[in-house]
């Protein structure tokens, strides 16, 4: 292996997942990495581990720089089996060491490997010296997990964490400056979108706690992907704007189709959003699929859902989508709904139910054509397009 060092004696021991294709329902088209870093000093600490698949990678990369057996510390800054299933099998290795975690994250690790570790909980400000370097915690919450925290590396003025300014890309390159920039971010948003979105709110309260800690970043260091060196801030910025909701005069058309009905409306209503010079985004969910969705949703100013009537509701693909969208809570969209049907109707019903139970702000009125949509219910599609294009520009 070639080794990958950040600065001098420290280096990325982790694996590349260059075949996976769904992370837990998330569509990773372009695979991912477990980072894990490895501190040398009189002290020898590995920052996270890697699923357990890879824990021999994992101990053949570190055994290249270090013999396991020498490392006196194992952070664990969030205990997903992605970042600590390799845990059991690396402590075998590293008889000697000490697990380091938040409380939580200590809890949690006896609750998923057996309480057979030796664990040492940290909280926010805590410091732990290697040498010359020291290792200061952050705790974290819900970045992604409860137990979550990142690591600071002092000296170096490298951030350590975890699953926050992270992507899911696979990648020979490990650093910002190696890589497409565009590939970079659009991976980024589609890693803010899909796993973070929901706790917006804490992100920013997050960011701003470490600004006000007044820690110089030089390197923001993730547990998945690319790592930030050239402009740490780039990453920081986009998470700020995304967590407060930053949006564009942009329309995504979300919907699905059986006899294509739906389709000829859903294309009307992109129509009419385009008259208007509004970005427009037509998303068939079949085709697309909700993680490529939700991303789009992310800086859109509007969402226009559309499903044929099913068995009296909306079609199975928009009850999954309304679902995953609810429960990551994307913040300030006008939402709107049609829909065809073939006799009794009730997919844009049951739709908007579901928008007003989760405080989704409703453009009424909807929109729903019996069959199959003629020339004047195609005209109303076309002006729902351009009334929602308006409002948002307003
Ligand atoms: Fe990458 Fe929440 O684990």
């Amino acid at each position: 292996m070639v080794q990958t060092k950040l600065t001098e004696n420290i280096h990325w021991v982790g694996v590349v997942d260059w075949n996976i294709r769904d992370f837990h329902g998330y569509i990773t088209h372009r695979g991912t990495t477990y980072n894990a870093y490895l501190i040398s000093d009189e002290k020898t600490a590995l920052v996270d581990t890697v699923k357990h698949a890879f824990s021999n990678e994992l101990l053949r990369n570190i055994c290249e720089i270090v013999d396991p057996a020498k490392i006196d510390y194992i952070i664990v800054n969030h205990v997903e089996m992605d970042h600590s299933s390799s845990l059991p099998v690396i402590v075998k290795h590293a008889k000697n060491a000490t697990i380091i975690a938040s409380q939580r994250g200590k809890d949690a690790i006896i609750e998923h490997y057996g309480a057979d570790f030796k664990i040492q909980s940290v909280k926010t400000g805590d410091e732990l010296k290697l040498g010359k370097r020291t290792l200061r915690f952050v705790e974290a919450p819900m970045l992604h997990w409860p137990d979550s925290m990142f690591t600071y590396v002092v000296e170096d003025k490298i951030l350590m964490p975890n699953d926050a300014f992270g992507q899911h890309l696979a990648t020979s390159e490990r650093f910002d400056d190696e890589i497409d920039e565009h590939v970079l971010m659009e991976e980024a948003k589609t890693y803010y979108a899909n796993i973070l979105m929901l706790f917006a709110p804490l992100i920013t309260r997050k960011i701003q706690e470490v600004v006000q800690m007044g820690i110089p970043i030089a390197m923001i260091a993730p547990s998945h992907g690319i790592i930030w060196r050239s402009d740490p801030s780039k990453i920081i910025k986009a998470y700020l704007d995304w967590s407060a909701g930053v949006s564009k005069n942009k329309v995504v058309i979300v919907y699905d189709t059986m006899w294509g009905s739906t389709d000829k409306m859903a294309r009307a209503i992109a129509e009419g959003v385009a008259s208007q010079e509004v970005d427009v985004k037509l998303l068939k969910l079949r085709a697309a699929g909700l993680t490529e969705v939700v991303t789009e949703i992310l800086d859109a100013k509007a969402v226009v859902v559309g499903s044929p009537t099913l068995n009296n509701g909306m079609f199975p693909t928009l009850g999954s989508f309304l679902t995953y969208a609810m429960g990551l809570k994307p913040k300030g969209k006008l939402w709107s709904f049609f829909g065809s049907y073939g006799w009794g109707g009730g997919a844009v019903k049951s739709m908007m139910e579901m928008a007003r139970k989760a405080s989704f702000e409703v453009h009424e009125p909807s929109i729903e054509v019996k069959y199959i949509p003629k020339q004047e219910d195609l005209k109303k599609c076309f002006e729902l397009g351009q009334q929602i294009a308006a409002k948002i520009k307003a």
